[in-house]
């Protein structure tokens, strides 16, 4: 049976850290945390978690305890079991403990027993192992013949055999206390590079990269029998790609949860991305929250005349600026009305650099029970008028039917792309709350539809975050260029 272990180690959050040139990005490493525990929820679904340590940069300081709860409440988002030990950035392992939940002296996941170790700091960032842990070394294996795994903070490496600069003073004792009980694995971290796995006589010893350094590391590990494959995940994109986001929001969304533009700049940069494109709910600028979220506008579009109406676009337009946002990343995402025009002022067309078009509504919906005939039928005429309506993106082209509990139709992928490819607009790939069918997307690609890559960012963790995307064309069957596939609608038409 396969285990599958996630490894997040060396976090080092520290929100004072801000200014700093330092390779550790303790001031984002909230939000580099947040976004790997979303990974690992969506696409990696690990039988254990392990958080390896110094996950506050700064424990022993007045503000640890806030700095410990705010990880802390991103690791409750871990949607399998944790375990979690301190390192030494963390402080007082019992505080640390009282912001975490203590593991129990051995954990059985699988039938493979992790033993977590909390090791004394040696002088030189070194560590040691008391005589009483190399004891529990032993009553780890009383009666219990599966494969054991010890789990620690420091790295452990036979001295010699890794040209890692940290290990145990003991290092030796250590080890033989592992062959004489059978422990096979030793999973450590706290050095920064990481180490790749070092084979010695049966015993496997590895070091999980820190997460708060660039490209942001962390490992998954799947084993099964003996055999142990390691693959490292980066939350950022591989620069050689470089990826557009074509789909971001502001602090203007009702639906932003801690969007910023210049944090999302930053962090596009963080992210190995080569542009962020900022595209706005065109009617979350044109009508107050309480009529957008009732949908009153949508029979009348932009020429609803009744209450709720107001206009932040220039806000909008001046955010940006002010923000120094080139203008070729400033685009909006238009919403569709019931009669499937776009939800936009003839004097704004020409202020964005692009518009991506997004059917979030349909009248057929309002039904006490809606049929999923009437929907598809009001969708293929919707996007019939949306889609030469001077949009270039289709935006989520099918989450209208998810977002309603529906599944979307297999028969409309076919009409809808071809619509796409008459028209030349292109079709984004968009995994907020929405799971893009892949045969769909494997019919763009056929019918030659341009794609986008869309992160449709409300939270900041979320900016160009397109490993879903990535494996969703990979799974397609597509492993040519991407170049060949995504076009850049800042630049098309
Ligand atoms: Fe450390
Ligand atoms: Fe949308
Ligand atoms: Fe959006």
């Amino acid at each position: 049976m396969k285990t599958t272990v996630a490894v997040i180690s060396d976090v080092h959050f520290d929100p004072s850290n801000a200014a700093s040139g330092s390779a550790r990005r303790g001031a984002i490493a909230d939000i580099l945390f947040l976004r790997a525990v979303h990974r690992l929820n969506r696409m990696i679904r690990p039988d254990l978690t392990l958080l390896l340590g110094d996950l506050v940069n700064r424990g022993e300081s007045p503000e640890a305890p806030a700095d410990l709860a705010r990880i802390r409440a991103i690791a409750g988002l871990i949607e399998s079991p944790v375990i979690a030990i301190p390192g030494n950035h963390d402080g007082d392992p019992d505080a640390f403990y009282s912001a975490f939940e203590r593991p129990a002296p051995f954990c059985d996941v699988h039938g493979i027993r992790f033993v977590p170790f909390v090791d004394p700091e040696e002088p030189g960032y070194n560590a040691r192992r008391t005589p009483r842990d190399i004891e529990r070394m032993a009553q780890a294996r009383a009666g219990f013949a599966g494969p054991i795994v010890a789990v620690h903070h420091a790295p452990l490496f036979p001295p010699g055999a890794a040209d890692c600069p940290y290990n145990y003073t003991n290092a030796d004792d250590v080890i033989d206390a592992m062959r004489a009980h059978g422990i096979s694995l030793a999973i450590g971290a706290h050095y920064h590079a990481g180490m790749a796995p070092v084979y010695d006589e049966g015993v496997a010893f590895i070091a999980a990269p820190a997460l708060c350094e660039s490209p942001f590391r962390f490992l998954e590990i799947v084993l099964d029998g003996d055999d142990m494959q390691v693959h490292t995940h980066a939350l950022r994109m591989p620069d050689e790609l470089a990826l557009v986001d074509t789909h971001v929001h502001t602090h203007l969304a009702y639906c932003s949860e801690n969007m910023s533009i210049p944090a999302a700049m930053a962090l596009a940069q963080d992210f190995g991305l080569a542009g962020c494109v900022f595209t706005e709910h065109s009617g979350h600028l044109y009508f107050d929250k309480e009529t957008y979220w009732a949908g009153r506008f949508l029979p009348d579009g932009v020429d609803y005349a009744g209450p709720g109406r107001r206009c932040r676009m220039d806000e909008y337009l001046d955010a940006l600026a002010a923000a120094g946002c080139p203008p070729e990343n400033a685009a909006l995402e238009v919403d569709c009305d019931f009669r499937g025009r776009p939800v936009i002022r003839p004097a704004d067309r020409g202020r964005f650099r692009y518009l991506t078009g997004a059917i979030h509504q349909l009248d057929a919906l309002n039904a006490p029970r809606p049929g999923i005939d009437a929907v598809a039928a009001e969708f293929m005429a919707s996007l019939d008028t949306f889609i030469r309506s001077g949009i270039r993106v289709l935006a989520h082209p099918f989450r209208v039917f998810r977002r309603a509990g529906l599944e979307p139709p297999a028969t409309l992928f076919g009409p809808v792309a071809r619509l796409l490819r008459d028209s030349a607009v292109a079709a984004e790939i968009n995994f907020h709350t929405n799971e893009p069918p892949p045969r769909f997307v494997r019919l763009c690609i056929d019918l030659g539809v341009g794609l986008t890559l869309g992160s449709d960012a409300h939270n900041l963790y979320e900016v160009g975050e397109f490993a879903p995307h990535l494996a969703l064309l990979k799974a397609c069957g597509y492993d040519g260029p991407l170049g060949d596939i995504l076009v850049d609608p800042r630049h098309a038409g």
